[in-house]
């Protein structure tokens, strides 16, 4: 017996009496919330529509740039800030009434279950990415029970939001997980099969998620991967953390801007790579290789990352050396510094103030399954990664570009 035809209205198709396209590119629902009468899975997903949530974030950002370009239609769940915090997406978003394309920020919060639900319902995904979190380490010991909320029950809200309404094998779900839960490495290089053991509010939180994630796809039968990343950094990376601090203090030092840069814990190793590399992962995740869902098969988790480890005392050294400033490190500990060689002048200082109560000292990941069974690989160096940010953040010091991030 064939199915009648499906009464669900999709976002992108025209759904207004003009036959125009409603401006939100949103789904008319009934006014009271009603079971969503869907079409068996191989229609719905004929149609290719994203929901990131994070998408303000760099990697938003650099996944909106991503799916725009291979023609999905892109929905992304903003926080309501009284400052603007879509400054990574300014040069994607157009006006809907000008301009209508494929890419739509609404208004939503991880703390917020009935917006989720709301949003899912209205948008009909068939991927959903979750990169929305409270993402700095060292400040989830000061916000503990915020960075719970947002980043563990905030991954169960959205996870909640997809079956309440009935779409767990209508949409498949990336949770961005992190090689902060290897924290206090139990083995090195860290892979799919190492223990977890985290060293922050953070990387706890992450572990509920992460495990939630599992859950779902075990108890559910959804298509829920864990991408495990490990460091990912460009230029659109925020500037409170390590990687984007130093560059951006190299272009001002360097310009007479700024005396001196200070820092924490030098000794700390992480495997950096570029995060327009590792979006093309999270999204390689979700297309179904090395997984014959047909037989039953459920998706695994992928670690991504490059292989190669470095201390932040090598990103410094790295980073100065892009403007020709070379360093000389003396004294240890918290009496650490580093001189510029032609001019005398101490240019990095320790301030303990930026160490964590507890640290993850090394992280290395071996990416061998990504690269066997998604055919992923990264592509920048480390030498080209701080390359690259250096040279951005001087032509944003040289232009008095002031970017919120
Ligand atoms: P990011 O730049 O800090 O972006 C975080 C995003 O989450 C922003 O869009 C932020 O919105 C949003 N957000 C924060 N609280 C929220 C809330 N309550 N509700 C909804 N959205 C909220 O982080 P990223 O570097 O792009 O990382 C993306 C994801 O990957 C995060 O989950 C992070 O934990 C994880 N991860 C990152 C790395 C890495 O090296 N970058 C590695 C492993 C895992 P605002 O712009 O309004 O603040
Ligand atoms: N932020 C910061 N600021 N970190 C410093 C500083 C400083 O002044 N000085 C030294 N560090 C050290 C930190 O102690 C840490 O060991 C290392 O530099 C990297 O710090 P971050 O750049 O803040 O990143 P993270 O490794 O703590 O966390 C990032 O990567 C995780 C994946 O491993 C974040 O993006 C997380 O969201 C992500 O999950």
């Amino acid at each position: 017996m064939s199915r009648p035809p499906s009464k669900v209205i999709y976002p992108e198709q025209p759904s207004n009496k003009d036959g125009q396209r409603n401006k939100e590119g949103l789904a008319e629902l009934p006014a009271a919330f009603a079971p969503l009468d869907l079409p068996p899975p191989e229609e719905y997903f004929q149609r290719k529509v994203a929901l990131i949530s994070g998408i303000t974030g760099q990697d938003g950002a650099y996944l909106t740039e991503f799916l725009l370009e291979k023609g999905y239609t892109v929905h992304g769940i903003i926080r309501r800030s009284s400052s603007f915090n879509t400054g990574r997406l300014h040069h994607l978003y157009e006006d809907q009434h000008e301009r209508p394309n494929k890419f739509h920020l609404h208004y939503g919060d991880l703390t917020d279950s009935t917006a989720l639900v709301f949003l899912m319902a209205r948008i009909l995904p068939t991927e959903v990415y979750n990169l929305g979190a409270q993402s700095h380490v060292k400040v989830s010991f000061s916000l503990a029970e915020y960075t719970a909320d947002v980043d563990a029950i905030g991954t169960l809200r959205l996870l909640d939001a997809i079956r309440t309404c009935g779409l767990t094998k209508h949409c498949r779900f990336y949770q961005a997980s992190t090689s902060e839960l290897y924290g206090l490495v139990q083995e090195v290089p860290q892979s799919e099969t190492t223990p977890f053991y985290p060293r922050s509010p953070y990387g706890v939180a992450k572990l509920y998620a992460y495990w939630i994630t599992v859950n779902y796809r075990e108890a559910y039968g959804m298509y829920a991967v864990n991408g495990i990343l490990f460091n990912h950094e460009s230029p659109r990376r925020g500037r409170t953390f390590v990687t984007r601090k130093i560059t951006r203090a190299v272009a001002e030092i360097y310009e007479n801007k700024q005396a001196c840069l200070w820092l924490g814990n030098l000794d700390a190793q992480r495997d950096w790579g570029h995060a327009r590399d590792y979006i093309e992962g999270m999204w390689l995740m979700l297309q179904g290789q090395g997984v014959n869902l047909t037989a039953g098969e459920q998706p695994g988790d992928f670690v991504l990352a490059t292989g190669e480890t470095h201390p932040v005392r090598e990103f410094v050294e790295k980073a100065f050396g892009v403007v020709g400033i070379e360093l000389a490190w003396s004294g240890s500990g918290v009496d650490e510094e580093a001189r510029d060689v032609k001019t005398g002048k101490v240019v990095v200082k320790v301030d303990p103030q930026y160490f964590r109560p507890a640290e993850v000292e090394l992280l290395l990941g071996n990416p061998a399954k990504a690269e066997r069974v998604l055919g992923w690989k990264r592509k920048v160096k480390f030498d080209e990664l701080v390359k690259e940010m250096v040279e951005a953040d001087l032509a944003a010091v040289r232009n008095f570009v002031e970017d919120q991030n």
